[in-house]
């Protein structure tokens, strides 16, 4: 199945998206549906997070970045938070030798210096490990939020200004996007959120301007590489226009 998917989007000649961004959403709805504690949830929310990850190394796609906690969710109960980050822990762990093997560099955006140190540890282990992997940047989303990201870059910009050492017309676009966490990557081509929601929750808001969206009903934990692969075909189906007029 997943095979003949991935020849349909080979032979499609709108070509793979660049940079794949994912909302992973639902997992607590998902432990809900079997009477599971929500943590139950994001336990089985790794398995697919390896789906897409393989899954974007088949294909081709060279960025991946996933939404893996945001600012909003430290307001959730503490042995939530505290689960996630094992979990984080955890992933840093097992799948080292996974990702390293498939290529797989691996990034991190946002406010990281709001982890414990164990935390932080987790994180620079796995960026040093896998520096120089050349099929796929994984990017990681975490303590992410959009609009700080735009503020914080706004306030680099303000800094250079007020210093000397930039004309205030001389900030374009390319200048702004520069200062933001994202700024080695193009940005999303295809954004996919899970579990039938449509918003955008405060995740690259800047960087998600021309993105094609697309959400599928089913919930973070059962979302598989098929399930990739079905969201880069509707992507290869559409026409992508930037604001233009295609003649
Ligand atoms: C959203 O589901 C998911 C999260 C807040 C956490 C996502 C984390 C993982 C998939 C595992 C860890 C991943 C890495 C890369 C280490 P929700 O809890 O908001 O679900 P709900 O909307 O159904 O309540």
């Amino acid at each position: 199945m997943s095979s003949e998917l991935l020849r349909q989007i080979r032979e499609n000649e709108s070509g793979v998206p660049t940079h794949v961004a994912v909302i992973m959403d639902g997992n607590g709805r998902w432990a809900n549906e079997r009477g599971l504690p929500r943590y139950e949830g994001h336990r089985a929310g790794m398995k697919s997070v390896r789906e897409v990850v393989e899954g974007a190394v088949e294909v081709g796609v060279e960025v991946l970045t996933l939404y893996a906690f945001s600012q909003e969710n430290w307001q959730r109960p503490r042995r939530e938070i505290a689960f996630l980050m094992s979990l984080l822990k955890t992933y840093a762990k097992s799948e080292l030798q996974d990702l390293v093997d498939h290529g797989v560099e691996v990034h991190v955006v946002g406010e990281v210096e709001r982890f414990a140190a164990p935390e932080r540890k987790a994180i620079e282990t796995i960026i040093d490990a896998t520096r120089g992997g050349e099929h796929l940047q994984l990017v990681l989303a975490i303590s992410y939020g959009s609009r700080s990201e735009i503020v914080e870059a706004t306030r680099r910009l303000a800094r250079r200004v007020a210093a000397g050492q930039l004309e205030a017309d001389r900030i374009d676009e390319a200048a702004f996007a520069a200062e933001l966490y994202t700024a080695a990557w193009p940005d999303p081509d295809l954004m996919i959120r899970t579990s039938g929601e449509y918003r955008i929750s405060n995740f690259l808001l800047w960087q998600l301007a021309y993105t094609e969206l697309y959400t599928t009903p089913v919930l973070w934990p059962d979302f598989n590489r098929e399930h990739l692969f079905e969201a880069i075909l509707e992507y290869q189906r559409r026409e992508r226009r930037f604001g233009r007029v295609n003649q």
